[in-house]
């Protein structure tokens, strides 16, 4: 008995039959009687992510991956879904959605909309003192810890001589690092990144591989840069129209070059010839 609640303990996102809609941008003329209102993104989605298990998130634009990823962290409005999302053992409502998104770190495709402050310290800093003060933390009184924590998230994304910069004025590969840094600071149980390796330089984009794969926490990461899931995950997830079309073994379906191409993607860039290429 004791065995099977550890066992469950070990699952830390569980989505059943998850289906979202959003209220459709359609300018809807008088003549269209069928327009619904609705545009339906996701389809009856499942699926389990262990603790400490690493998740690619692949497919083409439009697929649904950011979407499914802010139903995840309870971004997106309850009642548009169907299905359940279920965090560390709890069902995510509308009641406990503040308790359940500190597990997660969240870190926006756009990194304009995670960065709010006037200055990159402060950005980063404000992620950790809200979380210490939920959990009644004394240290998020204690200037002298939170600058360190501060310093050393920039140091760990390998921005320098940034915190007094406004984040507005960054490069937006900085500011993609800068958005990495203020969920780094806290420490999550979960990390979910929304196309995190765009617009990283190459040694940028190396040392953020090494921090993903230094962190022991459960990560799921949509991406387009196929060399990256490839190279940090194990599991890869497809989406395609917002359905699963595929889920298991990463190394696997990023080899597999007529599966890709089915599904509007390519093979990652270490594997293709030069006449993978169209002309
Ligand atoms: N706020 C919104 N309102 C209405 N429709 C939306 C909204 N956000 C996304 N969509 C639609 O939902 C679908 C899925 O979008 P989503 O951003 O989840 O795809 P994605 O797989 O993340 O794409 P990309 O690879 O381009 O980031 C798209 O057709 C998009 O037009
Ligand atoms: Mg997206």
């Amino acid at each position: 008995m004791e065995s099977k609640i550890n066992l469950e303990n070990k699952i830390t996102i569980e989505i059943s039959n998850l289906s979202f809609k959003y209220p459709s941008t359609r300018k809807i003329s008088s003549f269209d009687q069928g327009a619904k209102g609705f545009k339906e993104v996701l389809h009856e989605i499942s699926f389990i992510v262990s603790e400490g298990e690493k998740v690619s998130l692949i497919g083409p634009n439009g697929a649904g991956k950011s979407t499914l990823l802010l139903n995840i962290a309870g971004l997106q409005e309850i009642k548009h879904r169907k299905g359940q999302i279920k965090i560390c053992g709890t069902e995510l409502n509308d009641k406990n959605i503040y308790g359940i998104r500190e597990k997660i770190g969240f870190v926006f495709q756009d990194p304009n909309d995670q960065l709010f402050s006037t200055s990159v310290f402060d950005d980063v800093a404000f992620g950790l003192i809200n979380y210490l003060n939920k959990k009644r933390d004394p240290r998020a009184k204690d200037i002298k810890f939170i600058e360190g924590r501060v310093k050393e998230s920039l140091a760990k994304v390998n921005l320098k001589n940034v915190e007094n910069e406004m984040p507005y004025f960054l490069s937006f590969g900085e500011k993609k690092l800068a958005a990495f840094a203020t969920v780094l600071s806290y420490d999550p149980e979960i990390l979910i990144l929304d196309e995190p390796s765009s617009n990283l330089d190459p040694s940028n984009r190396d040392n953020f591989i090494v921090l993903l794969k230094r962190f022991d926490k459960t990560i799921i990461v949509a991406t387009h840069d196929l060399d990256l899931a490839y190279d940090f995950s194990e599991r890869a997830i497809v989406l395609n129209g917002g359905r699963i079309v595929f889920d298991g073994n990463a190394r696997e379906v990023l080899k597999d070059k007529d599966f890709l191409n089915a599904n509007n993607l390519a093979l990652p860039l270490m594997f293709r010839k030069y006449n993978d290429i169209p002309n």
